[in-house]
């Protein structure tokens, strides 16, 4: 199963907002549409965005040499929309410019589909390496925790801190995966326990409150996450709850792995305070499945992610480079895509 593909002139997505219940696939024909996938969440994660933004560039491209019109035009207006949709994951925009590099490059339309099929390939290689290295370095950890979702489904084929999950458990069975749920939207118990029951790998859903008592009391012997973009002083953007899971893991002196492509890392952004964190809508917070929770004249605050300074990172593993402690050693000066 892809979680996003080109199928058919369109771009093909598993809509990620009715699993674990259904598993149903959309055929998107439109930019507009997509602009609505990415940001209603039925496709989300931080390289499925990527891609999404590539695969949305020759949509854009196809659509408009089909009916005659400016190719350039609509590829200036799509790049906008798609860049646009969703602030923090860096990947989006990385999957934008290379298609709009190619085009600038000479590319037709059959160059320019090339190119953001290049950014799909790229993402499923990329994932297979971060896999196997990350479990490399975390060889022996039996009991893992993990927040939000950062596997197939924020990917192509495999994902990054589920990839090196996937890659620990088929070099020697894993005791349990611990899944932090991944309030408000539920990540870690609708997307990640359906990906780790699909591989039969054990784990337990736990609330994202539970998961600091549990770091503290030995039970867990590594953290890994993924993340949504890595500034160049080596700070994470990842799901909200992230730091907490990583200051909990400082203090128990544990393991916090972050894994993610080099086209997550950011050189262009100096540190965590710079990324942009997407704040979403209060009724995310408000309501549990439809039913308001909260008396009727509260208010919430959503922000969608939060930093984890590097400091606490033990290490950022990528298909390149296994970075340990990035606050002393920095992935700025490193040339940060495959496609550049
Ligand atoms: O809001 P989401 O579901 O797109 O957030 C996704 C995450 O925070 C993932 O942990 C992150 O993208 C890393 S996996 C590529």
């Amino acid at each position: 199963m892809r979680t996003i593909d080109w199928w058919d002139g369109a771009v093909r997505i598993i809509d990620q907002t009715r699993l674990p219940q259904a598993e149903i696939f959309i055929d998107v024909r439109d930019v507009d549409e997509l602009v609505v996938h990415i940001q209603s969440l039925a496709v989300r994660g931080a390289m499925a965005l990527g891609v999404a933004g590539a695969l949305g560039m020759a949509l854009a491209a196809t659509t408009a040499a089909r009916a005659g019109d400016d190719v350039d035009r609509a590829l200036d207006v799509a790049a906008e929309k798609l860049s646009n949709a969703r602030p923090t994951a860096v990947n989006l925009g990385y999957g934008v410019r290379a298609v709009q590099r190619a085009r600038a490059e000479g590319a037709d339309v059959a160059g320019v589909l090339a190119a953001a099929l290049a950014i799909r390939d790229e993402d499923i290689l990329a994932n297979r390496a971060i896999g196997e290295a990350g479990a490399a370095f975390l060889h022996g950890a039996r009991r893992i925790l993990t927040h939000c979702n950062a596997g197939a489904l924020a990917g192509v084929e495999e994902g990054t801190a589920l990839g090196v999950i996937g890659h620990l458990h088929r070099e020697s069975p894993l005791t349990v995966v611990y899944v932090c749920e991944t309030r408000p939207l539920l990540q870690g118990s609708r997307l990640t326990a359906w990906e780790l029951s699909r591989a039969g790998i054990p784990h337990r859903v736990i609330v994202d409150s539970a998961a600091a008592g549990l770091i503290l009391s030995g039970e867990v012997e590594a953290v890994v996450v993924g993340a949504d973009r890595i500034a160049a002083n080596g700070d994470v953007a990842n799901k909200v709850g992230t730091v907490s899971h990583a200051l909990a893991a400082h203090h128990a002196g544990i393991p916090f792995l972050v894994a993610a492509p080099e086209s997550t890392i950011d050189d262009l952004t100096p540190t965590g305070a710079d990324i942009p964190i997407e704040l979403r809508h209060e009724d995310e917070v408000l309501d549990v499945l439809g039913q308001r929770v909260a008396s009727p004249d509260s208010r919430a605050l959503n922000p969608a992610f939060d930093i984890t300074p590097a400091g606490l990172v033990t290490a950022i593993v990528t298909q390149r480079r296994l970075l340990r402690d990035p606050a002393r050693n920095p992935p700025r000066p490193i040339a940060n895509t495959d496609a550049r």
